[in-house]
């Protein structure tokens, strides 16, 4: 079962995007997949038509009562194959809620790992570093992160890669790596092409050949509760996350 988690600390990179029509590409491809959002906005539910605000349990639930299993708070979604953990702004309280417990890192791997049934499980990830992250860092082992291709991109990146440094000395898991880094929202700018390129300097073996341009059909699809494909198939959105997803199917 492959473990993959869409991570980097700045808002606003496409980690949700990328996490739900990645999971949507691979459903379609007849795969059994889970997609578990750790971020209290909740938006990869959203992505998918749930209404997810008084939704219960959710992952914060399941990460913090025992007795539950985490296939108490799992959905199937509309797109065959895809189920998903939801989360909502219960999620922010976890932090605080699991200061107390010894093994506050460890809740969601330990809660993910009974499952046998899916055939990968995706990760979407907060915008900011803490107890979540080290709970989805935890609970994975390939890391795709993806780079809104803005001046501040490489201080994100910057960030990120310490962080796994850190985790997999202080928990030792040498298999937690990055498998790829995406550059997203492209725009044909000097800036952008610039910043493609240090990107692609700093990460030489591991950076993505899509990189993800701009295109609202995405952003429209999103706000209709439809994966890309649902939404407009022919659309260049379209055919960029699907080859991104093609990317992400070759580095099993
Ligand atoms: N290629 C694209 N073209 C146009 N809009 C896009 C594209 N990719 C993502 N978007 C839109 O950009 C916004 C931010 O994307 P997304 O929510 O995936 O980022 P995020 O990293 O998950 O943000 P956050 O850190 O807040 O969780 C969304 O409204 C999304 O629909
Ligand atoms: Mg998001």
């Amino acid at each position: 079962m492959r473990r993959i988690a869409f991570i980097n600390e700045k808002g606003g990179s496409c980690k949700t995007t990328l996490a739900v029509n990645t999971a949507a590409y691979l459903a379609g491809l007849g795969q059994r997949i889970l997609l578990v959002d750790v971020d209290p906005q909740g938006q990869s539910g959203k992505s998918l038509g749930f209404y997810v605000r008084d939704l219960r349990p959710t992952v914060f639930d399941i990460m913090m009562d025992d007795t539950l299993p985490a296939s108490a708070a799992i959905r199937a979604s509309h797109i065959e194959g895809l189920d998903v953990l939801p989360a909502n702004k219960h999620l922010a309280d976890f932090p605080t809620d699991a200061a107390a417990l010894t093994d506050r890192e460890h809740r969601l791997a330990a809660k993910l790992d009974t499952l046998t049934e899916y055939d990968a499980i995706l990760f979407d990830s907060p915008p900011s570093l803490g107890l979540l992250h080290t709970n989805i860092l935890l609970a994975t082992e390939e890391i795709v992160v993806p780079v809104n291709l803005t001046y501040f991109a490489l201080d994100g990146c910057a960030e990120i890669v310490e962080t796994i440094e850190t985790v997999r000395e202080r928990f030792n898991k040498p298999r937690l790596e990055i498998i790829l880094v995406v550059a997203t929202l492209y725009r044909p700018t000097k800036l952008a092409d610039e910043i493609l390129l240090r990107l692609q300097s700093h990460f030489p073996d591991r950076m993505a050949k899509t990189v993800i341009g701009y295109n609202v059909k995405i952003d429209e699809a999103q706000s209709h509760g439809k994966s890309i494909w649902e939404y407009a198939a022919w659309s260049r959105g379209a055919h960029l996350l699907e080859s991104l997803a093609k990317e992400i199917i070759q580095l099993a």
